[in-house]
């Protein structure tokens, strides 16, 4: 890995090229790390790749800040992990116990952004709102309020203008850090997780945590104003090969569900980027079943902020991802 480029080397072949895919970002987390007593990660500066180690922060800084910067700003965001299983996802996005990953860092940053607010005096009121779902085998399972989802799962449901939502998925009212922090535990310990030859954790479901932001104020006229930003931070189940994570019985027909999800979720990301560089192409196919593409619809509608990123070069991996 050289900068934002990653080389990929054939070990049955040394003379060959290396293929090189350039991304934003490219991190290095294979090694260069210690563990503490805590079971904290951290750069080990003694090891030779110390500097190189790319630590639960830095992707913060990198990739959540910005989202947390448009949702205050009222846009609508997605952030989505999206590859093979075991490459580091679920770490990436939600994190393992104190290894905290994107979203705990999001909602402490939310909450001391609200805070800074009031102390600096701004007459504003602020109303946060959490939810979380995941999409096991294409039923929708409301991961706060289980008992709610019956036996099929919610349904995804279009509203003319809110856009696209799972009918009854609860969404609480937290004032607070501590208060996200214990629903996001809640809901993390119903996620589907089983163990596969390639991941002892590995997702079986696509998770997507949601985070609403009402800001109300007044305008100088007086009247009651508000901007209300929606926030999906979406941990994707890992493609994978049946024979490289020994997947049969229910965990091959999860599987065989992950990556007709995945493959449909590309191919609508895939329309949008094309769309986004003026090519008059379907928007988006939605295929009954799959839920995953019609909740990424509605985070990337008139009012969401869409950035466009380079897509990897000299890769036969698929579509770009914004
Ligand atoms: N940057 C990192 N530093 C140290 N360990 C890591 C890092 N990223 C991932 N891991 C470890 O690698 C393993 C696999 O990571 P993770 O569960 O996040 O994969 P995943 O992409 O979510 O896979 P799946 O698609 O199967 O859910 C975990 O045990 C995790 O603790
Ligand atoms: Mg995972």
């Amino acid at each position: 890995m050289y900068q934002k480029t990653t080389f990929l080397n054939n070990p049955d072949a040394s003379n060959e090229e290396p293929k090189k895919f350039t991304f934003d970002y490219s991190y290095w987390s294979h090694d260069g790390f210690r563990e503490t007593a805590k079971g904290l990660i951290l750069r080990d500066p003694n090891h030779p790749n110390g500097d190189k180690y790319c630590d639960q922060l830095t992707v913060y800084n990198d990739l959540g800040k910005g989202v947390l910067h448009n949702a205050w700003e009222g846009y609508n965001s997605t952030l989505f992990a999206y590859g093979q299983t075991s490459s580091g996802k679920s770490w990436s996005i939600v994190g393992y116990g104190v290894n905290k990953g994107i979203v705990p860092m999001f909602c402490e940053d939310l909450f001391k952004n609200i805070a800074d607010s009031k102390s600096a005096g701004e007459k504003i009121e602020f109303e946060v709102r959490f939810s979380m779902l995941e999409i096991y085998n294409e039923i929708v399972r409301d991961l706060i309020n289980v008992s709610h989802t019956k036996k099929r799962g919610l349904k995804v449901r279009e509203h003319p203008t809110k856009g696209f939502f799972a009918e009854g998925l609860s969404s609480t009212l937290v004032t607070s850090y501590k208060d996200i922090e214990t629903q996001l535990d809640f809901g993390t310990t119903n996620r589907s997780i089983a163990s596969t030859n390639m991941n002892a954790t590995s997702s079986r479901a696509h998770t997507i945590v949601g985070i609403t932001l009402i800001q109300k104020s007044r305008n100088v006229k007086g009247q009651e104003t508000s901007k209300t930003s929606v926030v999906n931070l979406v941990d994707l189940a890992g493609s994978e090969r049946a024979s490289a994570t020994g997947a049969t019985g229910d965990r091959l027909k999860e599987s065989a569900a992950i990556n007709q999800s995945l493959s449909c979720l590309g191919n609508c990301i895939h329309s949008l980027a094309e769309r986004a560089t003026g090519r008059n192409v379907r928007a988006v196919s939605l295929i009954p079943g799959p839920q995953v593409p019609e909740i990424k619809k509605k985070s990337v509608n008139k009012e969401s902020r869409r950035s466009k990123k380079e897509p990897p070069r000299n890769s036969d991996t698929g579509p770009p991802y914004d």
